[in-house]
This record gives structure tokens, C-alpha cells and sequence, in this order.
């Protein structure tokens, strides 16, 4: 039965998780702690993921972490496989690896970090976890988004930045708000699809679960000189009663624990008639398949995520009239080389493309499932609703 190698139990103890630190004020990493050893299985074996699945339930606080730990060096692929698996129950957070030397390095969302002292000679390797319920919390959204609020607030310097704005223009202008007309944008973010209809003559109100991103909206609202009503809060529980005759909803339905539960929460928000404009990550397309294939390590949404097909479905079960749909955003691999080009025209040219296959894929009738990365619907909410 192998232990915990010292750095992995102190990387731990550290929890240099930000949001573990943070949000967790109860979590004390070791109290909540399982440590499952898979002997000489390899990371792929199926029975594996079923033995851990047994052994969490129950037997895991909800804000604990599970170390599983292997001998050998699987790729990222056979870890993914082994991600995949324990998904949604648990959702794999960080990777160490014990070279043959016994040095560990530590892999995680902000990338690989060489860790202090040795573990037993390797190879080897450890996957810690967290419960699906835990890292899709609200605690967790809301200090994920206060920490990376600058990011989704855009870079005017970046190549990305003109593609980052057509995004959301995009969204506003199929929206088509009208002079007067009282729009939300729910899950604001920074604010960019609300300010773009706000542009528009709306009268605009918007919220978001961080604090931070509310802080942004503002600013950027003060910046184009137009007026907005931002509030802090969840579409599950939100800060407005409503009802607006136009909601404005773009990547957000991924990061709830549950959609029909989010739903619930925006449905009232729209006025009888009124429009309901949402748009999320296309969990179809190649780019998205490739990297759960892939990646060990991926955020919630891209697990979570809604076809638009699934999207349509609900929004008919609920009442609501599709009246338009569409896919946006090149797939693999426009999407990381518009992340590493240092290349204004890169950049630009990317845009052109985006926005061309786009237009046309409109044309034909929304059918590139495969080769876009986005979705948006637009639907309308029945008149007696
Ligand atoms: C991918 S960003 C999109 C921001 C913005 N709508 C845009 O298109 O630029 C997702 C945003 O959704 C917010 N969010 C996550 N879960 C939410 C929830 N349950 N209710 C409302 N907003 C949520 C996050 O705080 C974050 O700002």
C-alpha cells in the first residue's frame, strides 16, 4: 500500500489550489482526504474508476479531495480516459508525476511547477480530485471569476482582442434590441454583450456572481457613456425580478451545476413575448472532442456543456418559440493559434475567417455542428407564459 510521498501531501496541505484556499474556509485539505492506492493498475483499467467511485461515495466531504495514486507514466490521453470515467462525480483538478528520480512535478490549470523534495524513485503518478458538486459550487464560480475577471475583461493590446469583441457584437446585433427597450445581460461577465445592446438605445441591467466582473461592468459602462444597473448574483437565485423583454445570456449555462435548475432562475426574467438570446460552448465540435480526448485536465463547462440541439429542446419543453439559431467561432485550430499568435494580422485574419464561415454557415441553415465552438439561439418566450 503506498502513502502519500511527502511533496504531493504537502502540496496539499499548502493548498496551493487558490480556490481551495479561498472558498474553502472549512475544507482543511487532510481532514477531508482520501488516498486510494491502484496498485498495479494501469490509469485506463475501467474497474479502477468504478472502485474509486465506490469508495467516494459517501465517504468523501463534499468539499474533499480524492488522491488516487499509480506507479508507471500514463499519457495524458490514458489520464483522460481515466477523467472521463470518474465524471460527474468527481472532476480531476491536479496531476503530479514522480520521476524516476523521485523529483514531483505538479500539473494544474495555471500549468507545471517543479515541487520541493522527493518521493519514493518512479516512475509513478498522482491524480488528486475534487466532487463535481464542489468545483461547480457557487463559492467555487464566484471566486474563479473575481481571479480571472481582468482575463474575461479582454486585452486591447492582445491580436485576440478584435475577435474577443466580434464575439460578443455578434450576440448583440442577432439580438437586435430596440431603442428604450429593457434589456438583461445575466451573466455578464465584464459586460460586453449588455453594453453592445445598451450601445443600441436598451435600457441595460446586468449581473454577474463576481463581484469583481460587476466592477468591470460598470467601469466599461462609465468608459462608453452609456448607464447600466449591475448587480452581484446567480441566475439560480437573481438579484432582478424582472421581467425584461429581452435577455441576453452568452457562456454561462455551463457553469451551472444544473441546467434545468438555471433555467428555472432565468425563465421568470423574461417578459411574456419577450426574447431570450443564449449562447454557449458547442461541446460537438472537433476542438472540444479532441481536447477531452486529449487533456486531463479541462474546466467543468467543457464537460458540462450543452449541444444547441439540447439547448433547443428545453427551451421548446418550457414554451418557448425557437425563432433562429446558429454556430459561431472556428473550431480547432483557430481557437489556440488565435491564444499563442503575438500577430496583429494572425489575428486579424483569423477574425475575417471567423466572421465569413460564420455568415455562411447562417446561410446554410446552422449546420456545421462539428466545426464551431459556439452556439447561440434565439427564441421567444409564449405570450401567456
Ligand atoms: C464565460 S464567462 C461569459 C461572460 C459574458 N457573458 C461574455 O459573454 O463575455 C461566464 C460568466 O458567467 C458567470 N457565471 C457562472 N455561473 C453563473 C451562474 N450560475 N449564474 C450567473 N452567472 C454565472 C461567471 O461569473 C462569468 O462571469
Amino acid at each position: 500500500m503506498r502513502t502519500l510521498p511527502p511533496p504531493i501531501r504537502d502540496d496539499l496541505a499548502a493548498a496551493a489550489d487558490p480556490v481551495v484556499s479561498t472558498a474553502g474556509e472549512r475544507s482543511a485539505a487532510a481532514a477531508a482526504l482520501l488516498v486510494l492506492d491502484a496498485g498495479d493498475r494501469p490509469a485506463t483499467d475501467a474497474r479502477l474508476a468504478e472502485d474509486v467511485l465506490a469508495s467516494v461515495d459517501g465517504g468523501l466531504a463534499e468539499d474533499g479531495h480524492v488522491v488516487i495514486l499509480g506507479g508507471g507514466a500514463p499519457t495524458p490521453a490514458e489520464l483522460a480516459m481515466l477523467r472521463n470515467r470518474l465524471w460527474p462525480v468527481l472532476h480531476l483538478s491536479r496531476i503530479h508525476r514522480i520521476a524516476a528520480d523521485g523529483t514531483v512535478e505538479r500539473e494544474d490549470h495555471a500549468g507545471r511547477t517543479a515541487l520541493d523534495g522527493r518521493a519514493d524513485p518512479g516512475p509513478g503518478w498522482a491524480v488528486v480530485a475534487t466532487t463535481r458538486a464542489y468545483a461547480m459550487s457557487p463559492a467555487v464560480t464566484a471566486v474563479k471569476f473575481d481571479g480571472k475577471a481582468a482575463g474575461w475583461n479582454g486585452d486591447p493590446s492582445s491580436p485576440a482582442y478584435g475577435h474577443f469583441r466580434w464575439m460578443r457584437r455578434l450576440l448583440a446585433d442577432l439580438a437586435k434590441p430596440r431603442p428604450g427597450e429593457a434589456v438583461l445581460d445575466a451573466g455578464s461577465g465584464a459586460g460586453w454583450v449588455g453594453l453592445e445592446a445598451a450601445r443600441k438605445g436598451a435600457r441595460l441591467s446586468a449581473f454577474d456572481p463576481s463581484p469583481e466582473m460587476v466592477r468591470f461592468v460598470e467601469q466599461n459602462a462609465a468608459a462608453l457613456g452609456v448607464e447600466v444597473d449591475a448587480r452581484v448574483g446567480f441566475m439560480e437565485r437573481p438579484p432582478f425580478e424582472g421581467p425584461f423583454d429581452l435577455v441576453l445570456n452568452s457562456g454561462v449555462i455551463s457553469f451551472a451545476p444544473d441546467p434545468e435548475v438555471y433555467l428555472d432562475g432565468l425563465d421568470p426574467l423574461v417578459a411574456p413575448g419577450g426574447r431570450l438570446v443564449i449562447g454557449d460552448l458547442n461541446p460537438s465540435s472537433r476542438g472540444f472532442r479532441r481536447r477531452r480526448a486529449e487533456r486531463p485536465l479541462l474546466p467543468c463547462r467543457e464537460l458540462s456543456g450543452l449541444t444547441r440541439d439540447e439547448m433547443v429542446r428545453r427551451l421548446e419543453a418550457r414554451g418557448y418559440a425557437v425563432e433562429w439559431v446558429r454556430y459561431y467561432q472556428n473550431t480547432y485550430p483557430f481557437p489556440e493559434l488565435l491564444h499563442r499568435t503575438t500577430s496583429a494580422l494572425v489575428g486579424w485574419a483569423i477574425l475575417q475567417w471567423n466572421r465569413l464561415s460564420s455568415a455562411l454557415d447562417a446561410v446554410l441553415g446552422a449546420r456545421g455542428e462539428a466545426s464551431f465552438d459556439s452556439w447561440i439561439i434565439g427564441a421567444r418566450k409564449k405570450e401567456n407564459g
